[in-house]
């Protein structure tokens, strides 16, 4: 456990893979699979973390660490457990292990319109950098580039 915030932040190990691929299936139109969550467990260069409530990962954020840059691939937190800052200690603890592997940036996408996880980002200090036209399908959209300077 990181006791950086409130909130129970630990590495995603095998044990959780299941919970958090129900997460995604709940939550995203395109969900990872168990598989390939399995595989970003303990890797050189990913960085998965889960929060934990009651027995069970019910948030979590992952990242690729590629030279300098830390690359968020996802953040979720399960419908019953949101608003309670679970995103913001996930994000705040992401930062802090990138910073330990030597990294200078943490980076992402996100769509134009989700405008929580776009206030999350603000919140902690992404700035806007760019924007990728069509990036995204299921339904198709542009993405906004954010980016926090560690
Ligand atoms: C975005 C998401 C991860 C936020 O998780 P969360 O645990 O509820 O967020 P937190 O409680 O840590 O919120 C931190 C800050 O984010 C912002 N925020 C979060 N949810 C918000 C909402 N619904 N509306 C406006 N701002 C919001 C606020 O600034 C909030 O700070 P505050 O509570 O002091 O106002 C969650 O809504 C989610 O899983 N959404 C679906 C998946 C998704 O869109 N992931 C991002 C992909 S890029």
């Amino acid at each position: 456990m990181t006791a950086l915030t409130e909130h129970s932040v630990t590495d995603m190990k095998q044990s959780h893979v299941g919970d958090v691929a129900e997460l995604e299936k709940i939550i995203f139109s395109s969900p990872w699979s168990e598989k390939s969550l399995a595989e970003c467990v303990g890797g050189d260069n990913t960085l998965f973390l889960v929060c934990e409530k009651e027995g069970r990962a019910v948030g979590y954020v992952g990242c690729y660490t590629v030279c300098d840059d830390a690359a968020i691939t996802n953040v979720a937190v399960h419908p019953d457990y949101r608003r309670q800052g679970i995103a913001e200690s996930l994000v705040k603890v992401l930062i802090s292990r990138a910073s330990e592997r030597g990294c200078s940036q943490v980076s992402l996408e996100v769509r134009v319109s989700n405008a929580s996880a776009i206030a999350l980002y603000e919140k902690l200090g992404f700035k806007t950098v760019g924007a990728r036209r069509g990036f995204y399908s299921k339904p198709r959209e542009d993405a906004l580039i954010m980016i926090y300077e560690i």
